[in-house]
């Protein structure tokens, strides 16, 4: 399985949901890949932000060695799923990928706690620390429910 988590600067959220599911599958014996892109380009290159990175760490995690990538049309081939932090982000990936769009492959992050309801992953770019937490704490949950699901579905 390989996954791509996406959000609009590659930097604050989806590093930490790389970093959160690969370590999840991994403790679960996963063979999974997982990585991360950004929408919005303007980051390219860049190690996640530093509070991203404090969050992660004081959770035991280490993704300083992350670089933002841009997500492109082409990720649609590449990844048997991809999951999207928010709605405007879902918005990008639809224009960027054109006719490459496939709704069976992609789907917002908390719909996997909560269908339907559209909730998003917010954006703590031009927030302070306490943001970045709420993310964290958000983003486990869902990828917690990721691994549950599959665990559940490859043993009944
Ligand atoms: P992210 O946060 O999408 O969680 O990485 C953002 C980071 C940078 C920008 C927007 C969102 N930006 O516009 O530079």
């Amino acid at each position: 399985m390989k996954i791509l988590m996406v959000c609009l600067g590659n930097i604050c959220r989806s590093p930490l949901a790389e970093g959160i599911l690969q370590q999840k599958a991994d403790d679960a014996g996963l063979h999974w890949q997982v990585d991360s892109a950004g929408t919005n380009g303007y980051h390219v290159g860049e190690a996640p932000h530093r509070l991203s990175q404090k969050v992660a760490r004081a959770h035991g995690l280490d993704i300083s060695g992350q670089r933002a990538q841009n997500f492109v049309a082409a990720d649609f081939e590449r990844y048997d799923f991809i999951y999207a932090m928010a709605e405007d982000v879902m918005d990008d990936i639809r224009r960027i990928s054109g006719r490459a769009f496939n709704p069976d492959k992609i789907g917002l992050l908390m719909d996997v706690l909560f269908p339907g309801k559209q909730i998003d992953v917010p954006d703590p770019w031009y927030g302070p620390e306490p943001g970045y937490h709420e993310v964290y704490d958000m983003i486990e949950a869902a990828c917690a429910q990721i691994i549950t699901q599959n665990i559940r579905s490859h043993h009944v």
